[in-house]
């Protein structure tokens, strides 16, 4: 354990944010929330973050209301049954019956919240109008919002961003979702236009923040606890999301959560324990989705064996594995190498080109 150098700011110490819902009222005590990460938030990456983080709302992939009206990818929903905290279900299409309907069965099957997307930049998804297409059609949007809060009880929330190509109308846009019953807002400070690349506007955020009576969660560039304290101040949010900072970092949630809290922050990971997550994440996807399970692990493991001596070699090796077998036994020999490194007293520092 180590203490933070870090002063929780006016966000500690704050009471837990009250989400009214419709009869099923929610209380979210953490103010950092893992994102929704399509191909990465699936129940065994939301299991590492639990184990740093247990009381923090964390999401779901997003889950298509379509298809899960045909029948597909309704493990997605039926997996919420061996969720162990908070857990928010996001759901994406333009059909506000469809969206009305998948609603209904993830609040059945223990959804905590219900989010909608409507940042999501992927060109197929936003040409059919659902994800952030929405942001060009604010009528269809807040009807969804509004069918989506009267079929279901607990709280209803959207995630979006600042605009499709600039954001002047976010206070309008964000005031709109306001209106047709959104809970909870987390905006992501960059348009669609941008999709990832440049800096999150949080002087924008901060701009909504003022102007909306719901909760605003900023989102958008937080990858260390500092930068979360620095996004608070920055723009007043309630709350902030992490995304691609907790790639290969399920620990970072947890660790924004104690800063928040002013309470010792656990220690990032070394090489050792991050190779040991690397293989209990394979070993897990492996057991759930049979040898497709390698494929998925690919990333993570990419993600966690960053840092050390040896570890692009590693990382090189282990994207060419057949077998999940053959990964396993690349993550013990690397695992092994360090503690014979350590034992020989000869801990190499790593050059820039190592890590
Ligand atoms: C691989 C990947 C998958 C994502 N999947 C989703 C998703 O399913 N739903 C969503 O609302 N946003 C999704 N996002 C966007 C993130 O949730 C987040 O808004 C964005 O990455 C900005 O936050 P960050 O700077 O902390 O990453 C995804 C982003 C990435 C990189």
């Amino acid at each position: 354990m180590v203490q933070a150098p870090l002063q929780p700011n006016r966000a500690s110490g704050q009471r837990g944010l009250h989400l009214p819902g419709n009869g099923t009222p929610r209380t979210l005590h953490i103010r950092v929330l893992q994102s929704p990460l399509a191909g990465v938030s699936d129940r065994i990456f939301r299991a590492l973050v639990r184990r740093w983080a247990p009381e923090a709302l964390l999401f779901t992939e997003m889950v298509n209301a379509t298809s899960l009206e045909l029948g597909h990818a309704t493990h997605k929903v039926a997996e919420l049954a061996h969720e162990v905290g908070p857990i928010g279900v996001q759901l994406f299409d333009q059909r506000p019956t469809a969206m009305a309907d998948a609603a209904r069965r993830a609040e059945a099957a223990g959804a905590y919240l219900i989010d909608i997307n409507m940042g999501c930049p992927v060109r197929k998804i936003a040409r059919k109008g659902g994800g952030s297409g929405l942001i060009n059609n604010p009528e269809l949007a807040a009807r969804i919002v509004e069918t989506v809060a009267a079929a279901v009880q607990i709280p209803v929330t959207v995630k979006t961003r600042l605009g499709w190509c600039d954001g002047s109308e976010a206070i309008s846009w964000c005031r709109r979702l306001e209106a047709a019953g959104a809970q909870l807002l987390t905006l992501h400070g960059r348009t669609r236009e941008q999709g990832f690349k440049g800096r999150a506007d949080w002087g924008a955020i901060a701009a909504v923040k003022r102007a909306l009576a719901i909760p605003v969660i900023a989102n958008g560039d937080i990858n260390t606890p500092a930068d979360a304290l620095a996004c608070f101040e920055a723009t007043g949010a309630d709350g902030v999301m992490v995304g691609r900072g907790t790639m290969g970092a399920p620990w970072l949630v947890g660790q924004i959560a104690a800063v928040l809290a002013g309470q010792p922050v656990v220690a990032t990971p070394g090489a050792a324990e991050r190779l040991a997550l690397a293989a209990e994440q394979l070993q897990a996807l492996v057991m759930a989705r049979g040898d497709h399970g390698l494929l998925i692990a690919r990333k993570h493991m990419g993600w966690l064996c960053t840092g050390f001596a040896g570890a692009p070699q590693l990382r090189h090796d282990l994207m060419r594995a057949p077998t999940p077998a053959e990964a396993l036994a690349l993550l013990a020999g690397a695992a092994e190498g360090l503690v014979q490194g350590i034992t020989a007293g000869q801990p190499r520092r790593i050059s820039s080109s190592e890590k």
